[in-house]
């Protein structure tokens, strides 16, 4: 069950167009609150957890520190601007990376499933003073490749990590989001749709350091980024 806690009357009409929006997810198994809060919405659990995406006051994600296009490790895994900068973010999250990237300087598509997550991302978007080239839609990404026309230099994926691993973010947060999201047991077949679409030069996977690549029949990673807990597989065409 989804229910709407609308404290704001600003925001009612949102609230019902989100109501038709996530229809198709009303089940026994999700129940979540929305409690519009200015500016952002705020999600909120069975167990109370809570989960909320806001750009502009969440500097811990949203502001990070970029020393520049050329150095930073997801952009240099992404060819540093080499082989274009039209960057298909296949895996939006929390728009952590997407941000990133159009703070960067790449135009950056992000591509949202789940239509909790994307709802957040959209308000959070809508809300947000950014100038970047950023944005966000709704759609799983192959029915997204199968029908849009827009061209792109780079993808990148950065599907649900398999095991337990460290996050960035709250605890309560991630819990939240990860029940939310599931598992992505779907990710190696979504990663060989893309690469066989043949419509970007790269594309980069992040992965736990400790996991295996993602290999199949004769595709292989081409190099890898390391970082501290996370790794970049670079895969070219
Ligand atoms: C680990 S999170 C990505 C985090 C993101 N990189 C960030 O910086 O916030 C994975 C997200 O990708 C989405 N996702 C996974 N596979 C997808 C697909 N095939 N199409 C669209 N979205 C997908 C999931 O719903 C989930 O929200």
């Amino acid at each position: 069950m989804i229910s709407h806690v609308v404290r704001n009357d600003k925001f009612r009409a949102l609230s019902e167009k989100w109501s038709n929006f996530l229809k198709p997810y009303d089940s026994e198994q999700i129940n979540i609150s929305i409690l519009y809060d200015d500016p952002c919405p705020i999600f909120i659990d069975s167990e109370q957890r809570k989960f909320q995406i806001d750009f502009e006051n969440d500097r811990t994600h949203y502001h990070k520190r970029k020393s520049g296009i050329g150095s930073e490790p997801l952009s240099r895994a992404l060819g540093s601007g080499k082989y274009g900068k039209r960057v298909l973010d296949i895996s939006a999250g929390m728009g952590v990376d997407a941000v990133f990237l159009a703070q960067l300087g790449y135009e950056v598509t992000a591509i949202e499933r789940n239509p909790f997550i994307y709802c957040a991302l959209e308000n959070a978007w809508k809300n947000a003073n950014f100038q970047e080239q950023l944005q966000f839609v709704f759609s799983e990404a192959l029915a997204y490749l199968n029908s849009s026309e827009q061209s792109f230099d780079v993808c990148y994926f950065d599907p649900m990590f398999p095991t337990k691993t460290k996050s960035a973010l709250p605890k309560q947060e991630m819990l939240f989001f990860k029940s939310l999201v599931g598992a992505d047991n779907d990710a190696e077949s979504v990663l060989a749709a893309a690469l066989n679409s043949k419509r970007f030069k790269r594309c980069v996977v992040k992965r736990p350091l400790s996991a295996d690549a993602f290999e199949f029949k004769n595709i292989k990673p081409a190099g890898h980024i390391k970082g501290k807990i996370i790794r970049y597989d670079i895969y070219s065409n």
